[in-house]
């Protein structure tokens, strides 16, 4: 698939047929793509714990939900438990960027050298940050949202459905073992859809002039409509949410699984 029609198609999907296994590798896939995301220092902060749900007992998986996360939990049969590692800039104490010098990704045309590292980079910005309680998860979950989303993409663009969501990170944290220098994030649900990959179109999003500026806040971004056109041919900008039959396929839905309406 083309990667503007992966992000035109991606959607939040909560429902997801249950039985239906996925493909290991394509379970690796997203794992692989989210080891290659862009991250800070090069440190690859998330961490993840890959779950099938039919191995995780049935009080476990019923203790894992939260109000925001509830059905979607036992329809998906795989789930990522995502965390960031709060200690990914110490243990990474400044090598993981001479290793981007020492391979030409860093070079002195910027400025950058081993001494500059040690000296300004690490003893001045990164060991300060990694030190500061405030600082330093903000660093580690930016960086982290930067991996979950590549995972998340990639995951439709392996023909799959995906969500981000909340989990009980109390009880997830003795049920899978969690480190105490791991910060709990959020889990990505992964499986094939039962609602259709269109799950009711386009989610509504405010519009692009009132979120971007161009030059200083206040001044809104121009959005060219020829460029939004190409955009809808490219099926990046695709038909708005609600479809027509949405509240059909929910009804539908709800009749398959056995649900309330
Ligand atoms: C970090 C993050 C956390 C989210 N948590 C939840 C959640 O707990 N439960 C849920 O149903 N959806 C969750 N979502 C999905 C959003 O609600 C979703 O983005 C929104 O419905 C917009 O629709 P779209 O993703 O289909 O474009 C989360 C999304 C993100 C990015």
């Amino acid at each position: 698939m083309e990667f503007k029609e992966v992000i035109g198609r991606r959607r939040s999907i909560r429902y997801f047929l249950p039985y239906r296994p996925v493909e290991r590798e394509k379970i690796q896939t997203i794992m692989e793509a989210t080891r290659l995301s862009s991250c800070a220092v090069n440190a690859s902060f998330l961490r993840a714990i890959v779950v099938e749900r039919d191995k995780l007992a049935p009080e476990d998986l019923e203790a894992l939900k939260v109000p925001t996360t509830t059905l979607q939990l036992d329809m998906a049969p795989v789930h990522i438990y995502f965390y960031g590692n709060l200690n990914a800039i110490q243990e990474s104490h400044g090598q993981t960027l001479k290793e981007l010098f020492d391979v030409g990704a860093l070079n002195p045309t910027h400025g950058w050298s081993h001494k500059f590292i040690e000296e300004t980079v690490w003893a001045q910005i990164l060991d300060p940050i990694s030190k500061d309680p405030t600082i330093n998860p903000i660093a580690v979950s930016m960086d982290s949202g930067v991996a979950m989303n590549q995972a998340l993409l990639t995951a439709f663009d392996e023909g799959l459905g995906a969500l981000l969501t909340a989990f009980n990170a109390e009880k997830a944290k003795a049920i899978f073992k969690v480190p105490d220098h791991f910060m709990p994030l959020y889990a990505m649900l992964i499986g094939y859809p039962a609602e259709s990959w269109e799950a009711g179109g386009q989610r509504p999003r405010p519009a692009l002039e009132s979120l971007y500026f161009e030059g200083e806040y206040g001044v809104p971004m121009q959005r060219d409509p020829a460029v939004v056109e190409q955009l809808k041919q490219d099926k990046m900008i695709q038909e708005p949410a609600p479809l027509p039959w949405r509240k059909d396929e929910v009804r539908a839905l709800s009749r398959m699984f056995g649900l309330p309406e």
